[in-house]
């Protein structure tokens, strides 16, 4: 085969827990990065990939969206990289990879869009290359790339912790339908959400079991998890969590007001930001709810900068649909 077509789901964050250490000050790890307990979510909004093998030795990049990077400052063009680096007979063998990236997601919106095109691009090179990764082996790979390309990988419901490439899976949640709201110009800055918590709150943050492995394994008996295991949507969406709203949503405004408007809305469950945002998500039982919400928020926010679309929570991460 020379080429392949993928489908890479983006996430949600049901729940998002930076960890403070036994000083009750916040752990920033030598790297740079933040502990975090996260449990994540695939969901249907999803890119689609198209990486083929072509006869020159180098990578190019392709995107429909304007806004999206073509050079190695785009993850996808750095996935490329990094196989190239690992496999250098592949890729003497196969010659080099053009990758098209048709997007859907939006750009730097706390729905790990990068990643998950990162994500794809690692699972379309192992197959073209014939090359047999695990997907564990794929994991790893990815971790090098970015904190959320290893769930991007695996999809589904996942528990993350360490900087979020430590994965322990959880019972699929089928069928939760979901609102996004996210304003099209309006991007924040993840190393800004994290380097602004950590200013404000690492000193006064102080938890009952107020140490890395305690609050891992809190999580990982937590009220939520046990929600997950009943796939009880109702009280999924009673605790959601996500600790950089108390940075992003006072910084940001329109944020905030868009979870009011969602809040205040029949059938919502639940609502809350993904990530380090500005996405903010909604939960429901039906399709038909989350239809009539994206209805009704467009007609509560008279601004066509924003975006909305009506999601499901699915089982699966990357995904090959054709090949040729
Ligand atoms: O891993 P990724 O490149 O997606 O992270 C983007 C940025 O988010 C990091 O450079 C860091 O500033 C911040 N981050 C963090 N702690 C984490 C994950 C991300 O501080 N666990």
């Amino acid at each position: 085969m020379r080429s392949y077509s993928l489908i890479a789901p983006a996430k949600i964050n049901l729940y998002l827990e930076i960890i403070g250490d036994a000083s009750g000050g916040l752990r920033q790890r030598p790297d740079g990065y933040h502990e975090l307990a996260m449990i994540l979510q695939s969901i249907r909004l999803a890119d689609q990939i198209d990486v083929r093998s072509i006869s020159t030795d180098n990578i190019r990049v392709h995107c429909n969206h304007p806004q999206v990077p073509t050079d190695k400052t785009n993850l996808a063009y750095r996935a490329a990289e990094l196989m190239v680096r690992q496999f250098p007979e592949a890729f003497a063998k196969y010659g080099g990879v053009e990758i098209n990236v048709n997007k859907q997601i939006p750009v730097a919106a706390g729905l790990a869009g990068g990643s998950t095109n990162a994500a794809a691009v690692l699972v379309g090179i192992d197959l073209l290359w014939k090359l047999g990764l695990t997907q564990s082996e794929l994991e790893e790979l990815g971790g090098t790339l970015g904190s959320d390309v290893p769930f991007c990988v695996a999809g589904g419901t996942a528990i993350a912790t360490g900087r979020g490439e430590q994965l322990s899976p959880l019972p699929s949640l089928d069928k939760i339908y979901i609102v996004l709201g996210k304003y099209r110009s309006l991007e924040v800055s993840t190393p800004w959400a994290y380097k602004t918590y950590r200013e404000q709150f690492g000193n006064s943050y102080i938890r009952d079991t107020d140490n890395l492995a305690a609050r891992a394994n809190a999580v990982h008996s937590g009220a939520i998890v046990k929600a997950i295991v009943d796939k009880d949507a109702r009280e999924i969406a009673q605790k959601l969590h996500n600790d950089l709203e108390r940075v992003v949503l006072p910084a940001y405004p329109q944020v905030l007001q868009m979870r009011e408007v969602f809040a205040n809305q029949e059938g919502v469950l639940g609502t809350m930001m993904s990530g380090s945002g500005p996405t903010v998500f909604a939960l429901f039982e039906s399709q038909q709810q989350a239809e009539e919400v994206k209805l009704q928020v467009r007609k509560a926010i008279l601004d066509e900068d924003l975006e909305l679309f009506v999601t499901r929570t699915i089982t699966h991460g990357i995904k090959v649909v054709s090949s040729v």
